[in-house]
């Protein structure tokens, strides 16, 4: 078994977070609804994407630095907004922060963190983007809002494609609920778990801090699921992005498009940047993986508006094809969160330089010494 220090592959990182990380929480990160079938064809697709190789090109001065929403990356990726971070480790999202300022790339933190805005902001130099579901409570939401800009974050991500929860049929079978109602099973996965358990002992923040103590009424987790609940909102309508889009006045990127007719709705809110997604196959089962869904929807948007994806990812490879197939950035959820499973900030930033020497290598026997070059010109087929 390799430890951290020798873990090559993503998947590497994966088979050590199993190990570190109670089961119920290892597979809220690792599960898609249903039958998963979205959740595999996001990677799986990926594999049908085939590059094309080029010698002898000048390849001195490789360079990742790109731009995502006019912002400046060291390469074309970000983490992903992705619930119940600080359950994959202590202080997750604050670990995963650091570690991605330190590589120069976003740091994306979700409204269902553990560690709030605030938390993440202390330990942070550089700003930081900020996620939200669009909720019923305005007033909360505003609130919400207005915490991300006192934060100094630099981009919103509006998620559009949580209007319900689908089901995940881990977490119903791992009793993962809201309030956690800790069962022996429970406590036996945590205690065979004990560097997690320590981890969670060296910290008191184990709940949602961005809601509980800040939405009406909700004080504890038991209140919290009672508002968690209302929230989902049926007559959810993109007049709603344009407000969020004002009341913010920043950078804003929307979530979870994977439809051309919605990406042309998306532009025309004169949001900065869409993504390509759904939700790491979690909601929409049976719908197809974002990488098949990307160059349609680059055809139809994307002398309009920047278009990133995010799905499916699992190596540097991937990366550079969905850039060749014209997203201008992704997004990467599962990968990160395993690293940090492994082994906190060490593990994230492991995770991010696995990903970029794989970028690098890929990009650089394309014959491309600049990531913005890649293009649809590196494809040498696609057989989906
Ligand atoms: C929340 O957005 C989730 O996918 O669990």
């Amino acid at each position: 078994m390799v430890g951290l220090n020798s873990a090559l592959t993503i998947d590497d990182l994966k088979k050590l977070a199993r190990r570190r990380v109670p089961r119920m929480f290892f597979d809220y990160a690792d599960s898609g609804s249903f039958t998963e079938q979205t959740y595999r064809t996001n990677s799986a697709d990926f594999q049908k994407i085939y590059l094309k190789q080029r010698i002898a090109r000048k390849l001195n001065d490789l360079s990742l630095a790109s731009q995502m929403v006019g912002l400046d990356v060291a390469m074309p990726m970000a983490l992903a907004p992705t619930g119940l971070t600080g359950m994959q480790h202590a202080d997750g999202e604050m670990h995963a922060a650091v570690a991605a300022e330190k590589a120069g790339v976003p740091f994306t933190l979700s409204t269902m963190s553990v560690c709030s805005i605030e938390d993440v902001k202390s330990v942070t130099t550089k700003p930081f983007w900020f996620q939200v579901y669009v909720m019923r409570d305005k007033t909360f939401m505003r609130n919400l809002i207005d915490r991300a800009r006192d934060a100094g974050c630099s981009a919103l991500v509006v998620t559009m494609d949580l209007q319900l929860l689908a089901q995940r049929h881990k977490d119903l079978r791992n009793g993962l609920s809201t309030p956690p109602r800790f069962t022996p099973h429970h406590i036996w996965q945590m205690a065979t778990r004990p560097m997690w358990c320590l981890g969670m002992l060296g910290t008191n923040r184990h709940s949602f801090r961005n809601i509980v103590g800040h939405a009406p009424n909700v004080s504890n987790l038991r209140s919290l699921s009672a508002w968690t609940a209302e929230q989902f909102d049926p007559e959810l309508n993109w007049d709603e992005v344009k407000w969020i889009r004002d009341y913010w006045g920043g950078k804003i990127i929307i979530k979870g498009i994977m439809e051309p007719e919605d990406a042309k709705l998306a532009a025309a809110t004169g949001a900065d940047a869409i993504i390509v997604s759904n939700h790491g196959g979690r909601q929409l089962d049976g719908a197809w993986s974002s990488i098949r869904m990307l160059p349609q929807i680059v055809e139809a948007v994307g002398d309009k508006i920047e278009v990133h994806m995010d799905g499916g990812i699992r190596t540097g490879v991937d990366i550079a094809r969905a850039l060749a197939l014209g997203a201008k950035g992704v997004y990467v959820g599962r990968p990160f969160l395993y690293g940090l499973g492994a082994g906190g900030e060490a593990g994230v930033t492991k995770s991010i330089n696995i990903l970029r020497k794989e970028l690098e290598i890929t990009m650089a026997l394309c014959g491309e010494r600049d990531v913005r070059k890649l293009g649809a010109h590196n494809i040498q087929s696609i057989e989906f």
